[in-house]
């Protein structure tokens, strides 16, 4: 990302969405097909393929038998397609629901770090603390100016190569909050209940505040009210000793539980609870971090996206059970983290990109002012028990924070024109980048999961390619073929092949994928069996799931990058943002594991996008 700019600076670019349409987002996702379920056969075959690169020919042959018994005619695998084909002809999306359930409400993992991602907005050159209350007013006003948009069903609708897009989530991130349960958490969406809220809170020094957005007459409040009342929270929220509430989200997810209740058994801490989960969004009006080098900037603020820096720092200043909270430092640092049990990161960053759009055109204007009331502080009484609680999650997310390692490459040789212009897929050609980088550090390929969008089809979510294959890993062999025989031209050439090979991006959009379909088996397998099939069971299955590497393409017109953590403890989280002209990477790792090192990996990344870019000049050179 560049540094030194400001909102107004950002450099747009035409997204992957291709159009727009002028249809009304009423059609959110009503005239759009239904996720298919692929054919079985189809999804075995490509299943097999994909374990190739990553197996011994052992393992293989054993899974071979386990799939040949799986497909026998009449097997359980027919009869798990029947069952899987009869929920999707009854169901308004087959998987929806189970991914919801399975990979977010279920797990126990505390969501900040595990599943949030945050997001990294360029840095903003805030002089002082009246910088960054102008900042945040503008900013609120550009998400109400986005949210009239979904109020009034005039959102336009997204395309994807060529084909409507599904515009539920949008309906989702607004006025939402993830509600922590014993076993299992739920997600309440109150912009769909009778009185929609009208307040958003805003948290400064771990306190809490109602700050009312709408005027008695339902306009939104202008820029400058909404400095106004900005202003009157940061002066009433002075003292730096208050209890950290908020960090209680953080902590796994049963403890948080447990906690919750005791937390709202008393009414007044209930109350405030139910303000902060009704709220339209956050925003976090974060302190002053310590001055770090311009190299490691980007690192620190990712990880301040992310988790807040820990219990002394800004971890206490938000709830991270809330779908959206913005993040605005006094240092100028900015972004946001989200809750993504409701939403993807494309619908978060196209609102990020239109809140910045808006920011760059809206200007204090100094309207007469009609005296607004104080902003409600959210009051919490806290028994010996709930700070017991607070000390646990604060220690834990101390911990959590020591562990988690987070670079960003801001990656400026080039970017997404170069590989377009050599008539090859940008996405595919980072994610060779990727295997270079990976097999040159650990002379092997790993498991490789790709984030890929299913919205072409009502309430679709994501479907994972696993873009480690046989042909990534003959490209990565021949880039550094010890024996120095293969030719440049030969390298291009199995480069080429290994991104045309990449085509399951292609498939997995139109919902032709194989990890969501072996996982709606293994699903219905739970539901209707007593025993699971062997080929959920077999090693294969386990080791080609572990995704070391855990990717995901999340662009946007905005100069940022969004940000999220690894998926096993010995992996890496790399998400990117091809930008025309660069790339924005952020990658994270665990220090915990002494054989991952994000910083590392991020410099064989980068010598990688380099070495292709010269295999590629050189081979044109000589044609
Ligand atoms: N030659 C020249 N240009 C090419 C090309 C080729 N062989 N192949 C692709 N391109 C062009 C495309 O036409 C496109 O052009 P545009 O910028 O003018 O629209 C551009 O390169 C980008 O295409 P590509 O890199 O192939 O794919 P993409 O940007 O559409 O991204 C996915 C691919 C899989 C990431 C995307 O489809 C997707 O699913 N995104 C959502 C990811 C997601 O939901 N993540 C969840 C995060 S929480």
């Amino acid at each position: 990302m560049s540094r030194n700019t400001d909102a107004t600076a950002c450099t747009l670019r035409t997204r992957q969405i291709d159009q727009y349409s002028p249809c009304r987002a009423i059609v959110r996702s009503n005239n759009l097909p239904k996720l298919p379920v692929p054919p079985l056969q189809q999804t075995c075959v490509r299943y097999l393929a994909s374990l190739e690169p990553l197996i011994s020919e052992e393992e293989m042959t054993h899974t071979h038998k386990l799939m040949d018994e799986f497909l026998r005619p009449g097997g359980v695998g027919e009869r798990l397609q029947k069952s899987l084909e009869r929920r999707a002809r009854k169901t308004e999306n087959w998987l929806t629901d189970w991914w919801m359930q399975s990979s977010y409400l279920d797990s126990r993992m505390p969501v900040a770090m595990y599943t949030s991602p945050g997001v990294v907005l360029p840095k903003m050159h805030l002089q002082d603390r009246q910088g960054q209350m102008r900042f945040a007013a503008k900013l609120i006003a550009g998400v109400l100016d986005f949210k009239s948009m979904i109020d009034s069903d005039t959102l336009p609708v997204e395309y994807l190569g060529g084909k409507p897009l599904c515009m539920d989530q949008y309906y989702q991130v607004l006025s939402s909050c993830r509600i922590p349960g014993p076993k299992r958490d739920t997600v309440v969406n109150y912009a769909i209940g009778k009185t929609p809220p009208t307040h958003i809170t805003v948290v400064h020094n771990f306190q809490f505040f109602v700050l009312d957005v709408y005027n008695s007459d339902g306009s939104p409040l202008t820029v400058d009210q909404l400095y106004v009342q900005l202003e009157k929270i940061w002066n009433s929220s002075l003292q730096t000793n208050k209890e950290p509430v908020g960090i209680l989200t953080s902590n796994h997810r049963n403890t948080w539980g447990k906690a919750y209740n005791n937390l709202i058994k008393d009414k007044t801490n209930k109350e405030s609870v139910r303000s902060i989960q009704k709220s339209i969004f956050t925003v976090c009006l974060d302190a002053p971090k310590p001055r770090v080098s311009d190299e490691m900037y980007f690192n620190k603020v990712a990880a301040q996206m992310l988790h807040g820096g820990g219990s002394r720092w800004n971890s206490g200043n938000r709830w991270f059970d809330k779908t959206l909270q913005f993040i605005i430092g006094e240092d100028g640092s900015c972004g946001l983290t989200y809750e993504h049990a409701p939403a993807e990161g494309p619908p978060i960053v196209f609102l990020v990109d239109h809140v910045v759009d808006y920011m760059k055109r809206s200007e204090m204007v100094r309207t007469p002012m009609i005296p607004l009331s104080m902003p409600q502080k959210l009051r919490f009484n806290i028994t010996p028990e709930i700070k017991k609680d607070i000390e646990k999650a604060k220690q834990n997310m101390n911990i959590m924070v020591h562990d988690l390692d987070v670079r960003v490459l801001n990656f400026t040789h080039y970017g997404r024109k170069f590989p377009k212009s050599h008539k090859m897929s940008p996405d595919a050609f980072i994610q060779m980048a990727l295997q270079l980088a990976y097999y040159r550090m650990y002379q092997t390929c790993c498991p490789t999961y790709e984030s890929t969008s299913l919205r072409m089809f009502k309430l679709g979510r994501t479907e994972a390619v696993r873009s480690t294959t046989t042909e990534s890993l003959q490209f990565t062999k021949a880039m550094d073929d010890p024996s120095k025989h293969v030719q440049n031209s030969e390298k291009a050439a199995l480069l080429e092949k290994a991104i045309k090979f990449l085509f399951p991006c292609d498939q997995a959009i139109h919902g032709q994928g194989i990890e969501r379909h072996m996982l709606g088996l293994k699903m219905i397998a739970i539901e209707d069996l007593t025993s699971l099939p062997e080929i959920f069971m077999d090693t294969s299955f386990a080791v080609a799931s572990h995704f070391n590497l855990y990717t995901s393409q999340v662009g946007s017109k905005t100069d940022c990058v969004m940000c999220l953590g690894p998926m096993v403890p010995d992996g890496y989280g790399i998400c990117y943002n091809p930008m025309d002209d660069h790339i924005n990477f952020a990658v994270t790792a665990f220090n915990s594991c002494e054989e991952t090192n994000a910083t590392k990996l991020s410099q064989f990344l980068e010598d990688s996008l380099l070495d292709m870019k010269t295999l590629l000049e050189q081979v044109s050179k000589t044609q």
